[in-house]
């Protein structure tokens, strides 16, 4: 579903030219959940941007559900194939919009017909009440506004989500729902995800293998079976994981 080779991330220009991205491949087949995990500024933002057409600076190949996407997504069917959630519901959701409006919005600029029902789906699908769609962003909480986030991530039926810490700045207990939702989710729709996160708890709930990134490459991939039995090779990963065991 997802075939990523060689893949190289730049940002400036010049002298400030920036190589954020080095030799990054991997592939995520459909229905599965692929981890990147890494320190902070290692390049797991800059991959999903680039996959997701919001960074065009970028070389290498990017295959979407078969197919071939250039960086500007100049092809209009390719801008469907994937949504991204990111970490910060309230960032990611404009607070003079209703919630209705907010998901309505991708499907008002695809021109799709009966939006009103299919928003009231898409607040089903979430566990959203449908009279929440006339609700502002901060009438409700932060773990409904990521519900709201996803909700809108679904409206057009991209296959493949990308999700960059879509839990971290929940209430652990409200980690746990959204999780949880987003596995039905996955389950149910046949949906594919790439998903960046800190918690190794996180990877053990949801990903069926991982890349450990560092400095711009992906340094060592493990099944979930290996990451459980403690079999990695690199020791930046193994750090992680004695971190996240104390933390
Ligand atoms: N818009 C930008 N302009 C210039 N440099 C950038 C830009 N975005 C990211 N970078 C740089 O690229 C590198 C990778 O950043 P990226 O955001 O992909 O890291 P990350 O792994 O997602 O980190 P974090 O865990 O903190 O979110 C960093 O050195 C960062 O400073
Ligand atoms: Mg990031």
């Amino acid at each position: 579903m997802i075939e990523v080779e060689d893949l190289q991330v730049f940002y400036g220009e010049g002298r400030d030219r920036f190589h954020a991205v080095r030799d990054v491949s991997f592939r995520v087949e459909k229905g599965e959940t692929y981890g990147l995990v890494g320190e902070s500024g290692s390049g797991k933002s800059s991959v999903l941007n680039a996959i997701a057409g919001r960074h065009s600076d970028w070389t290498g190949t990017v295959r979407l559900a078969g197919a071939e996407v250039d960086p500007r997504r100049r092809n209009p069917a390719d801008r469907q194939k994937v949504q991204i959630v990111f970490q910060d519901p309230f960032g990611a959701i404009h607070p003079k919009h209703t919630i209705g409006g907010t998901i309505a919005e991708p499907l008002a600029i695809n021109r799709r017909q009966n939006r009103g029902e299919t928003v009231d789906a898409l607040l089903r699908q979430v566990g959203l009440p449908g009279r929440f769609r006339y609700r502002y962003p901060h009438q409700i909480s932060g773990g409904q506004r990521q519900r709201v986030s996803i909700a809108r991530a679904l409206a057009l039926q991209s296959p493949i989500l990308l999700l960059d810490e879509p839990t971290s700045a929940l209430d652990v207990s409200v980690q746990a729902e959204i999780l949880n939702l987003l596995q039905d989710l996955r389950r149910d729709q046949g949906l594919t995800y790439l998903m960046v996160t800190h918690d190794i708890g996180v990877v053990g709930h949801m990903c069926d293998r991982i890349g450990v990134m560092k400095d711009g490459r992906i340094v060592e991939e493990l099944t979930k079976a290996q990451l459980v039995r403690g079999e990695t090779a690199h020791p930046f990963t193994r750090e992680l994981l004695s971190e996240s065991l104390l933390g």
